[in-house]
């Protein structure tokens, strides 16, 4: 028999817990396959945090680093708690604790329409940057460092520039390295040297304000986008309004080198939602798709498709949530999905 994989299921706070409710039936249609899966829901976020002090003990961090293969995660982020401190001790901590670099975010058009399929990955490097949360606060001057290291962008820029190949895309480096000559040289010096090693991959190396100005006007025309952490965000956001918003978009991150046992965390863009949370109105998509992506990272490939056609499928056939113009709650939209699954 096979070791069951073991799964961390984080649904964090406000619209996170309701579309983890509808991807928790998708895990267990995988192990009603014969998929062998444990697993473990875990209390994590606002509601744990006001109730107990605690954000992520560090116990509770070695114990899903050390003790399951994936986690599944919602979304953090809570008007009682403004600062933001219990969404950083959670999630970027599980980010940047479990080494996880490469995050993909996927934007591909769901359901056939008119005009050019769109076809884009955002590969966003998802440990650095500005994201080291260091800086000060002082009295009309502040200061937020962003620390970019190069074993960190040479796995991002390798992971992106493999996606470009095994896709046979073209590879755009988003930078400004035209104004941060340190970060974004690095940047782009790694990029350089990735794409003499690379032939077989069309890459160029753009300014990311330009880029932005032509993704908006020929979205067609990219196919994977490589980015350090801040940019990455913002990119990742513009491209899943390509798609329907935020409420479609996926995520996976993993660590390319694997330094845990705990190497992968999937979750959709969007965060809490915290104007419609608790009214059945969260479009489920993004975290389903997430959980594909999932499927496809642990090698569940006849899932993943099974996963994502079902999605193609409920969506072409009228089923939608308000985000997307149609009636369906978030519970009805994650069965109409369901009910295409086999
Ligand atoms: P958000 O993604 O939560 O919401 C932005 C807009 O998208 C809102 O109008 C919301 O209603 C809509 N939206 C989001 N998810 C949706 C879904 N599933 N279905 C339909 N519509 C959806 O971003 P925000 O409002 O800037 O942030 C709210 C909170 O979430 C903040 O605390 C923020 O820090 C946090 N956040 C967390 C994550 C994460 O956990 N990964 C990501 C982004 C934001
Ligand atoms: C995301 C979110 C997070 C980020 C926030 C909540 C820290 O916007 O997952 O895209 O900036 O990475
Ligand atoms: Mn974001």
């Amino acid at each position: 028999m096979d070791i069951p994989v073991s799964i961390a299921l984080i649904p964090g706070d406000g619209a996170g817990g309701e579309v983890m409710a509808e991807a928790i039936p998708c895990l267990e249609w995988a192990r009603s396959r014969g998929r062998e899966v444990e697993l473990l829901p875990l209390p994590y976020g606002a509601e744990h945090f006001l109730a107990t002090g605690e954000t992520l003990s560090d116990s509770a961090f070695a114990d899903l680093r050390d003790g399951c293969d994936a986690i599944l995660f919602g979304a953090v982020g809570d008007p009682r708690l403004p600062d933001g401190r219990h969404a950083e001790e959670i999630l970027l901590r599980l980010r940047q604790g479990l080494d996880l670099t490469v995050n993909l975010r996927p934007c591909r058009a769901l359901a056939p329409g008119p005009g050019p399929a769109l076809d884009i990955e955002v590969f966003r490097e998802n440990t650095e940057g500005p994201y080291c949360l260091e800086g000060s606060t002082e009295p009309g001057r502040a200061v937020d460092l962003a620390i970019h290291t190069e074993p960190a962008v040479r796995r991002l820029l390798e992971a992106a520039f493999q996606g470009a190949a095994a896709r046979r895309r073209p590879l755009t480096l988003a930078h400004k390295a035209n104004v941060l000559k340190h970060g974004h040289g690095l940047w782009l010096r790694v990029f350089e040297e990735l794409r003499k090693a690379h032939p077989e991959v069309t890459a160029r190396a753009m300014h990311a304000d330009a880029l932005l100005c032509a993704l908006v006007q020929n979205p067609g025309a990219f196919g994977v986008i490589a980015a350090d952490n801040y940019l990455g965000d913002l990119i990742s956001d513009l491209c899943a309004a390509f798609i329907g918003g935020m409420g479609v978009a996926p995520s996976i991150s993993w660590a390319p080198h694997r330094p845990f046992r705990c190497a992968a965390l999937a979750e959709p863009v969007h965060g809490s939602a915290p104007d419609i949370a608790g009214q059945g109105r969260a479009n489920p998509v993004g975290m389903i798709l997430s959980t594909a992506l999932l499927f496809r990272h642990l090698g569940w490939e006849p899932e993943a498709g099974a996963l994502e056609v079902a999605v193609s499928d409920a969506l072409a056939n009228g089923a939608k949530t308000r985000d997307l113009g149609g009636t369906h709650s978030t519970a009805a939209m994650g069965k109409a999905i369901r009910d295409r699954l086999t």
